[in-house]
Order: C-alpha cells, then structure tokens, then sequence
C-alpha cells in the first residue's frame, strides 16, 4: 500500500464516483431532464472532500473500505443538493459552480429545486442498502446523516445564513451558523466511520467528534476567505459573491488575517484531538490541512 494518503485519494474519488454513478438514475431514463440535472449536479467536479473524510476516518479506525462507499456517497448526495439550493436566486444567486454553469442556469428553476429535493432521498437509499451491518447501525447512520442535513444542521445553518445577511454576529455566533450550515455535514462524514466500526471506545469516539467539528468550522471561515482572495477561475465560483450580498462572514466582520489566524488555532485543536490514533490519524491530519491551506 503506498504510504501517503495522497496517493490513495484518487483511488477513493473513484471509488465514491463509482457508488454515485450506480445510485444516480440513468440519464436516458424518464423523467429524463430531472435524471439529467441530478447527474449534472453530482459529477460536475466536486473536490470530494466530504467521502474523503469518511475514508480517512475510516482508515484511522481500520474499518473496511467496502462499508465506507455508501456512507461517503449518501453524504456527497446531501452536500450536492445543498449546493444546488444555495447558488438559487432566492439564496445566493450564483451562475457559476465548479466552474460550470450553476443547475438552475444550466437547467432552470424548477428542475434545479426539483433535483436537489430528490438527492436526498436517494441518499437515504443509499445508506438503506447497506449490507453486513446490524440494522442498529444502519439506523444511527440515518439520524447521524438526517440531524446534519435538517433544521438542526446544515439546513438550519443556511437559514441562519440568510437572516444574518447586512448584520453584525458576535464570533461565537457566526461559529454556530458555520458548525451547522457547513460543518454538520463534515462532521457527520467523520463520525459515519465511527457508527461503522463495531465496537469503537468512547474515547476515540470523542476524538473524532471533536476533530470533525473544528474542521468544520475552520472550512468554512476557508472557503470565506477564499471568496475573497481566491480568483473566479480557480475557485469555480463568483469571487466577492459574500460582499455582494452583505453575507456575514468571518472575514467580513473580524479581517482576514484573524480569519487565518481563527483557521490556524482550529487547525492545531483538531490535529490534538488525532493524537491518540498515533500513526494511524496520517490521513485525517493531512484533510485537516488541506482544507486550511487549499486553494478552491
Ligand atoms: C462548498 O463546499 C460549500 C461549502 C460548504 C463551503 P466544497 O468546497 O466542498 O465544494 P465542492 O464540493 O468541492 O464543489
Ligand atoms: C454554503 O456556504 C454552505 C452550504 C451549506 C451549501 P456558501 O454559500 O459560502 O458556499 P459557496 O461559497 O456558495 O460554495
Ligand atoms: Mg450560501
Ligand atoms: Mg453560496
Ligand atoms: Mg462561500
């Protein structure tokens, strides 16, 4: 096996893509505009963070790869129709996502919000087929998955998100919107591994917990950033979409060099958290500072 996670990233891209394109309905298949858009919607080049994640976690607890597809996709599905409803015109409004034309620009309103709506229970399905796992955990999967994409996560977090639009949060305030609309989903992909794993000790548990919400956090004040400093062509997506829309931010109320800074100490809590795993948290160490220093 090659020794840096690195090398293996292209190995599991492939892999969730693989788990993606079986559960997405052929395009050819009626409703075929709807199948179209959803397609369009999932393999328009997504960096695959969040699979990523469920891998490496699972690689830091030895959970077999095989069981981690399922949960990887699921949560890839939910993140894809969160991108489709964020770029809306009635949320932020945005023509451009990965590069390409956003779904309701490539497509129209209506089969945008239409195929979002059916990414989720596809994810649900997904995780339903899980095999070789009591039905326990497949139940935890689908509260863990659920709670981080409903009112109390990454939907709560957007709604959040839109109210906060031209106000003035505290920190702790605009860390909670981020932990739901962004890092409820990112968390979820690192404790997926965890319900996995058949008999995990509340320790390691802990730990994972922790590290997935630090992380959560810190990608998003990153991709704050990155609205500002990162050019429209590398990032895929309008540069100074936030300041268009008077969003709050982390670098719009606190600069961006505490914005860096606030990424940094999240960075050095979560790397903490992995100390326990030893050499074993190689993969999840490396996400970690991926998503603090990448740059889209
Ligand atoms: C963008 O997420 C939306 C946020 C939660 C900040 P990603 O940066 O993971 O987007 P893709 O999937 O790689 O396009
Ligand atoms: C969105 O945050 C988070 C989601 C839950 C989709 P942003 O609105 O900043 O994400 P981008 O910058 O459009 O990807
Ligand atoms: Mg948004
Ligand atoms: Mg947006
Ligand atoms: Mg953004």
């Amino acid at each position: 096996m090659p020794e840096n996670f690195n090398d293996r990233i292209a190995g599991y891209q492939a892999r969730v893509d693989a788990r993606l394109d079986a559960a997405l309905p052929a395009a050819a298949r009626a409703p075929e505009r709807l199948h179209e858009a959803m397609r369009y919607a999932v393999f328009n080049g997504g960096k695959r963070v969040r699979p990523l994640l469920v891998y490496a976690a699972g690689e830091c607890l030895g959970v077999d790869p095989d069981l981690l597809d399922a949960p990887a996709a699921a949560i890839e599905l939910i993140h894809a129709f969160s991108l489709v409803h964020d770029d809306l015109p009635a949320m932020d409004d945005d023509e451009l996502r990965r590069g390409k034309p956003t779904v309701h620009i490539a497509f129209d309103e209506a089969t945008a919000i239409l195929a979002a709506d059916a990414l989720v229970p596809l994810a649900f399905s997904v995780i339903s087929r899980i095999e070789h796992r009591s039905a326990d955990a497949i139940n935890t999967l689908v509260a863990l998955i659920a709670d981080g994409c409903g009112s109390h996560g990454m939907t709560g977090g957007q709604s959040i998100d839109l109210a906060s639009e031209g106000k003035t949060l505290a920190a702790a305030e605009l860390e909670h919107m981020y932990s739901l609309k962004t890092g409820a989903l990112i968390h979820a992909a690192v404790v997926s591994a965890c319900i996995l794993h058949d008999d995990l000790p509340a320790d390691r548990f802990a730990a994972l917990d922790a590290f997935g919400r630090d992380i959560g956090i810190a990608f998003q004040i990153k991709d704050d950033i990155l609205d500002i400093e990162g050019e429209t062509h590398v990032i895929g997506k309008p540069s100074g979409s936030d300041e268009k829309l008077a969003k709050a931010t982390y670098p719009s109320l606190f600069g961006v060099g505490v914005s860096h800074r606030r990424c940094d100490e999240l960075l050095a809590s979560a790397l903490a958290s992995l100390e326990l795993f030893g050499e074993g948290a190689a993969p999840l160490k490396w996400i970690a500072r991926y998503i603090v220093e990448r740059g889209r």
